[in-house]
């Protein structure tokens, strides 16, 4: 199979998680006879630096082209001082809301190696497999207006969370097809006793799982969530919420199995192409040091060849060398325990590379 992947490091450890991942896909395309041709582009404070803006035109046109988007991080303190509009962060929303990449899925899924490494006892999250499906294109991230301003004489400020029910319907109606192919249940999160938004979102959930009678839906209260995330998170399957909620709730999805440097994510559209990054930041206190996780990366590189190019056993060959690595005992940094390996980032990578070569 031949694909062109467009790669957008972004900043501060981008460039070296999504080095790990391109090394790994390299090694999948070896061992299997694919061909993944790299092309890359800038995002964020890079794009800055070298166009002015944080998503130049090139790198739109370049993601159109391509059969998938790789992507690494982006952000840093040294863009803190400039206006708005040209932050990084603005470079990664500008591409989720260009390539109308609606559906932000992140897995988190239990190893049973990096159990030490969890905040939480092994018997709350033993077997954990939960996929947050979190809208990705609307809500307050996108909402006009938002201003500062003067009322009445006193300060003041807005923003707007606005969402189109066809945005909602979309979302939830992706999470109930996914659901399918999995636990058959949905939870769908809101704040219905307070926001208006939420009371049509859950409207919406309702008419949606008409077209699933297979499959359970639950509503649960965002607060509530929140708390049941941490208490029992084995009762969830398919979680599916809205784009600020769903920011909030990955972060902690992602640390009940070991660490955020583990959660991968996966952002669709109605036809492609989808992006594929680390639900991480740019961590640029620890960049260029060689000692970020790529793994969130390379499992997200995973989902590229599973969800875009169908390529299931490949998928799995980079899923089963990464838990081979883990229970090898290698760690880096955000995942060290007692007893375990403390490996750099170019040795991790050496690593699940070999497994991958190793691996049936
Ligand atoms: C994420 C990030 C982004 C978000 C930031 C960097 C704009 O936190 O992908 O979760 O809030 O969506
Ligand atoms: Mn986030």
């Amino acid at each position: 199979m031949e694909k062109k992947i467009a790669v957008l490091p972004g900043d501060g450890i981008g460039k070296e998680i999504v080095q790990g991942a391109i090394e790994v896909l390299q090694t999948i395309a070896e061992r299997f006879n694919h061909e993944f041709t790299f092309t890359y582009g800038e995002i964020g404070g890079a794009a800055y630096d070298a166009a002015g803006v944080p998503l130049p035109e090139a790198t739109i046109s370049l993601c159109k082209e391509s059969d998938a988007i790789l992507l690494g991080a982006v952000g840093g303190p040294k863009y803190d001082t400039l206006p708005v509009h040209l932050r990084p962060e603005q470079g990664l929303l500008q591409i989720r809301k260009e390539l109308n990449l609606f559906a932000n899925l992140r897995p988190t899924t239990y190893y049973e190696s990096l159990a030490d490494s969890s905040p939480l006892r092994k018997d709350i999250i033993e077997g954990v497999d939960l996929l947050m499906v979190r809208e990705l294109t609307g809500g307050i991230y996108f909402g006009q207006p938002r201003e500062r301003k003067v009322v009445d004489g006193k300060e003041a400020v807005v923003d707007t969370l606005y969402y189109e029910k066809a945005e909602m319907e979309r979302v939830i109606r992706k999470a109930f097809e996914l659901a399918s192919a999995r636990g058959k249940k949905v939870t769908s999160i809101d704040k219905a006793n307070v926001l208006e938004s939420s009371r049509v979102w859950r409207e919406t959930a309702i008419e949606i799982s008409k077209e699933f009678p297979e499959i359970t839906l639950e509503h649960m209260l965002v607060d509530n969530a929140a708390m049941q995330l941490v208490r029992n998170p084995r009762q969830f399957d398919v979680v599916v919420t809205e784009n600020m909620f769903g920011d909030i709730l990955s972060d902690e999805a992602s640390v009940l199995t070991g660490s955020l440097g583990m959660l991968s994510s996966a952002s669709l559209s109605e036809n492609g192409p989808f992006l594929y990054e680390p639900a991480h930041g740019s961590a640029p206190d620890i960049a260029g040091k060689n000692i970020a996780n790529p793994l969130a990366t390379m499992l997200s590189a995973a989902m590229m060849l599973r969800i875009s190019f169908g390529l299931e056993k490949e998928a799995e060959s980079i899923e089963n060398a990464i838990n081979e690595v883990l229970n090898a005992g290698y760690r880096t940094g955000d995942l060290m325990a007692e007893g375990k390996k403390s490996v750099s980032t170019t040795e991790m990578t050496a690593q699940v590379k070999s497994a991958i070569l190793a691996g049936k």
